[in-house]
């Protein structure tokens, strides 16, 4: 089992490099790749640091380039690099640009491959598959080349998208990861627990980016961690954001847009529930939902505090509520 998962990992290694490889230098690799990566406006040295690559979009090319170093097909095939079909071979990722997913400690878990036109009917992003080294649920994009930068700035950005940490980093900031699209998981939440107790979240500006916000704090609370939100505009991600700000503004907005989850609460669902009691008191349980899921005693008592200020509505009552939320979950 653990030769299994190290022949895995040998092989990721060579892909990673194979690929990036191809990038910088196949004629293929750099007309079609390299120049996607450049139109998107990502610099050389972030290209590098992310370890970009590009598989040609060709039957097998990467796979029969891996057999002939001496890498065994069945891993190949375990890692979902190759695709093994009626005694046929073909590469998984043809044709896409590649980033390749790193662990906390710098191994190659796996891939994410992105197609290169907007063809909607195509799906935009292919990964690696679910194996005995990749766990969708388990990963951080990004965890490795931010570690440092997250322990150092005592805070995590978490955003949704690969290129939305590249072009953080591209802009300066280091300490970001992304959940990749799935819904956030609370073994990623821990991951970024060994590193710092404080998370912003950062999700696209469109309706999921905003369920996706909303599901997320509730599950950094409980895991005992601080959390806030930056909203962006409707239509943009951090990366289309970072691209059309300077490197100050980008920071600036993050500073000045930094909302705790009670106040992000209240501004996307007071607007509606200025004048209507009900849905007011809606709003409030929802609030308190949410202080309900911090495990510590202290920490509740303080939101409780903040969220009685804000909507105007005494502790006393808020108090009692959270004790039949509390009883409810025991
Ligand atoms: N994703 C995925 N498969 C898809 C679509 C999305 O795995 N078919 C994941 C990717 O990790 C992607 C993230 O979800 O980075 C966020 O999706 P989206 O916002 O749609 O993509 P962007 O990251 O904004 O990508 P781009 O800017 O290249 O369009
Ligand atoms: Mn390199
Ligand atoms: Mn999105
Ligand atoms: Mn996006
Ligand atoms: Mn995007």
């Amino acid at each position: 089992q653990l030769n299994e998962r190290e022949s895995m990992f040998l092989v990721s290694e060579f892909a990673k490099e194979y690929f990036h490889d191809l990038l910088k230098n196949s004629q293929q690799g750099k007309a079609i790749g390299l120049s996607y990566f450049k139109e998107r406006g990502f610099r050389d040295d972030i290209i590098e640091k992310f370890d970009l690559g590009y598989c040609k979009d060709e039957w097998d090319n990467f796979t029969k380039a891996a057999l002939k170093k001496g890498y065994d097909l069945k891993y190949l095939a375990a890692t979902g690099l190759s695709i093994v079909k009626d005694n046929k071979q073909f590469d998984r990722f043809k044709g896409r640009v590649l980033f390749p997913i790193h662990s906390m400690s710098g191994r190659i878990l796996g891939f994410g491959g992105r197609i290169l036109t907007n063809d909607k009917k195509a799906a935009k992003y292919l990964n690696s598959p679910e194996s005995d080294i990749y766990h969708k649920s388990k990963i951080l994009y990004g965890i490795y080349q931010a570690k440092k930068a997250i322990a150092k700035e005592d805070n995590c950005f978490l955003v949704e998208g690969y290129t939305d940490v590249i072009s953080f980093h591209q802009s300066g900031i280091e300490n970001v990861v992304a959940s990749s699209g799935t819904a956030l998981t609370s073994d990623q939440i821990r991951l970024i627990r060994r590193l710092t107790q404080n998370i912003t979240v950062l999700f696209d500006g469109d309706a999921a980016g905003l369920r996706a916000s909303i599901r997320g704090i509730d599950l950094i609370l409980e895991q005992g961690m601080n959390v806030k939100v930056v909203s962006f505009p409707e239509g943009e991600d951090p990366d289309s954001f970072a691209k059309s700000h300077s490197d100050a503004d980008l920071k600036a907005y993050l500073q000045e847009n930094a909302q705790d989850f009670i106040n992000f609460k209240v501004s996307i669902l007071l607007k509606d529930a200025q004048n209507d009691p009900v849905k007011k008191a809606g709003l409030i349980r929802d609030i308190v939902t949410s202080i309900s899921k911090i495990p510590d005693n202290i920490q509740r008592e303080v939101y409780v505090q903040e969220c009685a200020r804000i909507m105007e509505i005494s502790e006393r009552v808020l108090f009692s509520e959270l004790a039949q939320m509390l009883k409810k979950d025991s």
